[in-house]
């Protein structure tokens, strides 16, 4: 993978992506978005990783948004292709089959809080903080923001960030659901590793349909997304994880997956 301001590293199952322009705060240049977006489709198209850890380069930032300074050349169309362009990235990130977590050290605003909601999990060092700024600037989240975070948190509370800008902490954005787990400052890499370490010891297939169900059957009325379950839950019964899943239980045993 050749990529200007993204690195990215595999071992143990887990690859981690790190956004790398700490200069900037690692903020979302179009390049960036567009790496992101190859990276994501690259990462699809591979086997051998089974889950996704999206995080910031250096102590300071996950991602301090979108980049201010291309934001301040825009024209209509442009902030609207700017727009699309990031959301079918997140999209791309989001739409991965294996878990993704966002391991936020620091800064997640704007456009870096969109990407951290795009990612299925999300665990906050002390130190971070998350916010959608964008009304003090006078422009509005679009990088799917006010979508997802409303999904996420409950219109009210996303509303109320939404429209004063204000950041919140970790421990604050723990009560609110919109980080999993708090970790000590410096270790939000290590506490999403810890997470997905748990996920890794289960069966992948059923983790990557699980994933599905939950995530697609949102988009769904309820009766549509049960049934979408159901199919899921019946091809599950195709795999031999799943008989090794069962038999270790009854054998008292621990199981060993294979991803068949
Ligand atoms: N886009 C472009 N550059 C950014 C940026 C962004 N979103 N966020 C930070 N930077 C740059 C700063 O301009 C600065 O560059 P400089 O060294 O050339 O002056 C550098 O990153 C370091 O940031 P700085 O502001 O000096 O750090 P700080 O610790 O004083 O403040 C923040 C940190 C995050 C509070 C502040 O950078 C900020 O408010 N950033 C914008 C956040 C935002 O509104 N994001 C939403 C955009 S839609």
């Amino acid at each position: 993978m050749k990529m200007e301001n993204l690195t990215y590293e595999a071992k143990d199952g887990i690859g981690v992506l790190t956004v790398n322009r700490p200069d900037r705060l690692n903020a979302l240049n179009s390049q960036t978005v567009a790496e992101l977006e190859a990276a994501a489709r690259e990462i699809a198209g591979t086997n051998d990783i089974g889950v996704l850890i999206l995080t910031g380069a250096g102590p300071k930032a996950f991602v301090a948004g979108a980049d201010i300074a291309e934001l301040s050349r825009m024209t209509p169309m442009s902030a609207r292709r700017t727009a699309d362009r990031g959301q079918a990235a997140l999209a791309a990130v989001e739409g991965l089959d294996i878990p993704v977590i966002a391991a936020i050290n620091g800064f997640a605003l704007g456009g870096g809080l969109e990407l951290a909601l795009a990612c299925h999990l999300r665990v906050a060092a002390e130190n971070a903080l998350m916010g959608l700024p964008e009304v003090g600037l006078g422009i509005i989240p679009g990088y799917g923001g006010t979508q997802r975070l409303a999904r996420l948190v409950g219109r009210g509370v996303a509303l109320e960030m939404i429209l004063t800008g204000r950041k919140v902490g970790a421990q604050e954005a723990a009560r609110m659901g919109l980080v999993n787990r708090v970790v000590d400052e410096g270790q939000a890499l290590e506490g999403a590793r810890e997470l997905a370490t748990a996920i890794l010891a289960n069966g992948p297939l059923a983790v990557s349909l699980a994933l599905r169900a939950t995530r697609d059957g949102l988009e769904m009325p309820q009766a549509a997304g049960e049934a979408y379950e159901a199919g899921l839950f019946g091809l599950v019964t195709a795999t031999t994880d799943m008989k090794e899943g069962l038999t270790a239980f009854m054998e008292k045993r621990r199981p060993r997956f294979t991803g068949q």
